[in-house]
């Protein structure tokens, strides 16, 4: 079997790790792309694969390219490039978190131009993709998804064909409104445990094997209690994926809510200085508070 030209395009906290798994993979050539040449240049000394100094050059000869940049926009100006210098048949997948009207665009330009699209948001997080155990939510054609499945098995332990076009990304929010949801709830518990003496590392040993137990409740709330916030998903990111959602939900004539009041607490915790910092820097919102 010859080889397969991959061209993964963003290394960012998740890409370059994804990509990285690619590159063990010896059928597949794998070229990289990243705008900050310097993060390019790295990854081609860890892994085995070659850098482009533009996207044109790195989609060009490419059979299946992939990408993973920032929001919608980052993600139009790229697909411009790529749709001007790939190669007819060229299978494309966007594991960037955006809305589902871009997905919808992408995927109508390319079949205009004879090449097929995935949108293929993931969950899982920093851990998630250096340990290649990424959730992919997909949207597209089935045909597109079944030639492309074992190229996103490298790095994730589910990929899973969510429906047509743009659906991946509605399934993407449906997990981040669950983890907004989440992260309140989770917030506002440890608030009464606090405030009632509660021992944390019992409220947490007892509550995670029960109805309320979650991957939130293990994985974030020590570390929130302590003030570790350095780690995981910025709420930058957050508030990004949540807007997508309003947009969406109003589309729909429904609304959310939850997520606002969330957000507007995010908004609130980016102007204290906690832009970067985790999801879980929810946990901060009663913090002026005496009790
Ligand atoms: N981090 C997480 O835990 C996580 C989890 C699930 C989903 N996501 C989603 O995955 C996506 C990427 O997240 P990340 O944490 O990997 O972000 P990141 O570390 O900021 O990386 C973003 C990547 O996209 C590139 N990029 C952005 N805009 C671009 C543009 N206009 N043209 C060319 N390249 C561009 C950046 O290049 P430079 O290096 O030059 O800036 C960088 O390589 C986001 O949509 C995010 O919501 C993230």
């Amino acid at each position: 079997m010859p080889q397969q030209n991959l061209t993964f395009l963003g290394l960012g906290t998740m890409g370059y790790p994804m990509a990285g798994f690619l590159a063990k993979n010896a059928d597949y050539n794998v070229t990289v792309y990243n705008r900050t040449t310097a993060k390019a240049e790295k990854w081609v000394t860890e892994y085995e694969g070659q850098f482009a100094a533009t996207v044109e050059e790195a989609v060009k000869n490419a059979d299946i390219v992939l990408s993973c940049a920032g929001n919608d926009n980052d993600v139009r100006e790229i697909y411009a490039k790529v749709f001007a210098a790939a190669k007819p048949g060229a299978l494309l997948i966007d594991h960037t978190t955006t809305s589902a009207t871009v997905a919808r665009e992408l995927y109508a330009k390319a079949k205009e131009l004879n090449m097929e699209f995935l949108d293929a948001p993931v969950s899982g997080g920093q851990a998630g993709a250096e340990g290649g155990v990424l959730t992919i939510m997909v949207g597209g054609d089935q045909s597109t998804f079944d030639k492309c499945l074992d190229v996103m098995n490298s790095y994730a332990k589910a990929t899973t064909l969510i429906g047509e076009s743009g659906k991946g990304q509605v399934l993407k929010m449906v997990n981040q409104l669950c983890i907004a949801g989440l992260l309140e709830g989770l917030s506002e518990a440890w608030r009464l445990a606090k405030a009632s003496d509660i021992e944390p590392e019992m409220m947490l040993d007892v509550l995670q094997h029960g109805a309320a137990g979650s991957w939130q409740m293990v994985n974030r709330t020590k570390t929130a209690m302590n003030n570790e916030f350095d780690l995981g998903f910025a709420i930058d990111w957050m508030r990004k994926d949540l807007g997508i959602c309003f947009d969406e939900a109003e589309k729909l004539g429904i609304d959310l809510p939850t997520a606002k009041q969330v957000d507007a607490k995010y908004a609130d915790l980016q102007k204290r200085g906690y832009a970067r910092a985790d999801t879980s820097v929810l946990f901060k919102q009663f913090d002026d508070e005496t009790r």
